[in-house]
């Protein structure tokens, strides 16, 4: 038995965005079939995979009918988190999710999953992205004041979200907790954050995000250990679709 997670897959079997959203880098060739290699490689009926966000370019439910069918063929119990990508999930219909796709696929938001003693909590998070004003060193002078108040709102809203998660296994008694996010867990110009702080404040042993593609953004966050807390960057092509174990 054992916990494993990654995120970003960007499937798109029938979403007509597939002409736009197909990525040129050698990474994203055929990464449908190679992800799906690695998981048969890798897990059993009894592991769990934790997919971190941006699951499908579908606009709705339908457009990801296919998509869906492939991830619930991969094996394990999959659970999913929103990613900003994920047009088919209404944040406020999320129960609905779970019983439509009961058994199947479950979808974390305002919830926790338990694994052994843990519980695995989680929100889609949010993180300010700019726009930045760079002088001609690219080095930043300023940003988007209007911006940085909107997306300040929406960190406050995910910080709540998250806290829902956590007292939601709090009062079944979990005092261990593994935190999913798909965005990072600070903004590029940050060393700490909320989510920083909550995953300091309930003890959390590790913090997992994805979001981040590409070579010049692997480093936009944190990794490693830091006040006691494993940050990890799982997205999908920095993983190179392998995914990773986060616990035996
Ligand atoms: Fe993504
Ligand atoms: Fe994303």
């Amino acid at each position: 038995m054992a916990l494993y997670t990654i995120g970003d897959l960007h499937l798109h079997f029938q979403s007509p965005l597939k002409a736009q959203s197909q990525r040129k880098e050698r990474v994203w060739k055929d990464h449908e079939a190679r992800f799906q290699k690695n998981c048969a490689a890798l897990l059993g009926e009894e592991d769990t995979l934790v997919l971190a966000g941006d699951h499908s370019w579908g606009r709705n439910l339908d457009e990801c009918e296919e998509d869906f069918r492939y991830l619930m063929a991969l094996p394990g119990r999959k659970i999913l988190l929103r990613g900003n990508h994920d047009m088919f999930w209404d944040a406020n219909k999320t129960e609905q999710l779970n019983a439509r796709f009961a058994g199947k696929l479950h979808f974390l938001q305002n919830n926790y999953f338990p694994y052994r003693d843990y519980a695995l909590v989680g929100t889609k998070g949010y993180t300010f992205e700019g726009p930045f004003y760079l002088d001609r060193r690219g080095r930043i002078l300023g940003w988007d004041e209007k911006a940085e108040e909107h997306a300040r709102k929406l960190v406050e809203r995910e910080l709540q979200r998250l806290r829902c998660s956590f007292e939601a296994a709090r009062a079944e008694c979990y005092r261990k907790y593994i935190v999913f996010l798909h965005y990072p867990p600070t903004s590029i110009l940050e060393e700490e954050s909320g989510f920083t702080a909550m995953a300091e404040e309930y003890g959390a042993e590790q913090l997992i995000y994805a979001h981040c593609h590409g070579e010049s953004r692997f480093h936009d966050s944190i990794e490693g250990e830091k006040n006691g807390v494993e940050y990890h960057l799982v997205s999908g092509d920095y993983r190179n679709w392998v995914p990773l174990k986060v616990l035996p």
